[in-house]
């Protein structure tokens, strides 16, 4: 189906819906420094996401758990200072809003002040209803997210697909609708059925941008690093790969160390 595109020069959340509305499908990445949300953002990205993903690809660990408030703001603070079409949307940490409202919202307001991101985007539904509340009184956008989270690996033990099971899927469909009923721009859903995903994606009017969730969401999210295949080791079956930056990086990067050995770098152009 071809869709009219209409030319936003600034993506904004109010753009996000209208393009739900337009049926036109809605593009997020994630990116996480200057260099790169500047080629992101020139390619015609929607919406970046300043993912806690920075935790896994940018600094090696296992899990999103050990990223902080301050390393997160450090990241979009450079992603924001490249951009001039995109959305930024960034995470909120573990640990920076689970406690209680009050903390939500100072964590949000740091975020939004020191790095100039555009809005925050937290796991959980019901649980965290009062947080997003706050948040969203304060005049900051929030955007949701469902389904696989996280932050939560420890209680669900597994990245597997969730929501397979009747009870866990009608518990999601509850809080996709209380999500919007709150006010949240868009929503997140990520490793879920394709036919779950699509039923939300119907049933409520904001945006629902699927990871692992199918085509038949509003928009798609990819982790940049996967995407471009950076990372090897990872190779879940809703990942489509564009490029394999890995091997092409390490053949550029053998090809140095061997003309730098052998003193064929530099030569005499590539002096003064
Ligand atoms: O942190 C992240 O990159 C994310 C995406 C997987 C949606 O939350």
């Amino acid at each position: 189906m071809s869709v009219a595109k209409k030319d936003y020069k600034r993506v904004t959340t109010k753009s996000l819906i209208e393009m739900k509305a337009n049926g036109e499908k809605i593009a997020m990445l994630t990116a996480y420094d200057y260099t790169m949300a500047k080629i992101v953002d020139s390619a015609g990205i929607d919406v970046i996401l300043v993912g806690d993903s920075a935790s896994n690809v940018m600094a090696g660990h296992e899990t999103t758990l050990p990223i902080t408030l301050d390393q997160m703001i450090y990241h979009a603070s450079s992603v924001v200072r490249a951009i001039e079409r995109a959305l930024v949307v960034v995470d909120l940490p573990f640990g920076s809003y689970q406690s209680d409202p009050k903390e939500a919202l100072r964590s949000s307001i740091r975020i939004m002040k020191e790095s100039g991101g555009h809005a925050v985007k937290l796991e959980g539904g019901k649980e965290i209803k009062d947080s997003i509340k706050k948040i969203l009184n304060a005049g900051i956008p929030v955007m949701g997210h469902l389904g696989l989270t996280p932050q939560s690996i420890y209680k669900f033990g597994t990245y597997t697909v969730r929501a397979k099971e009747d009870e866990e899927a009608d518990k999601l469909m509850d809080d996709a609708k209380l999500l919007e009923s709150l006010g949240c721009f868009a929503l997140v859903l990520e490793k879920i059925p394709a036919h779950l995903a699509e039923k939300v994606a119907k049933s409520i009017s904001i945006p629902v941008i699927g990871i692992g969730a199918g085509g038949g969401v509003d928009g798609q999210v990819l982790v940049i690093h996967d995407m471009l295949g950076m990372n090897n080791e990872f190779s879940p079956r809703f990942l489509r790969r564009y490029m394999d930056l890995y091997d092409g990086m390490k053949t550029a990067i053998g090809q140095y160390v061997t003309d730098v050995k052998s003193a064929d770098f530099p030569n005499a152009h590539e002096q003064y």
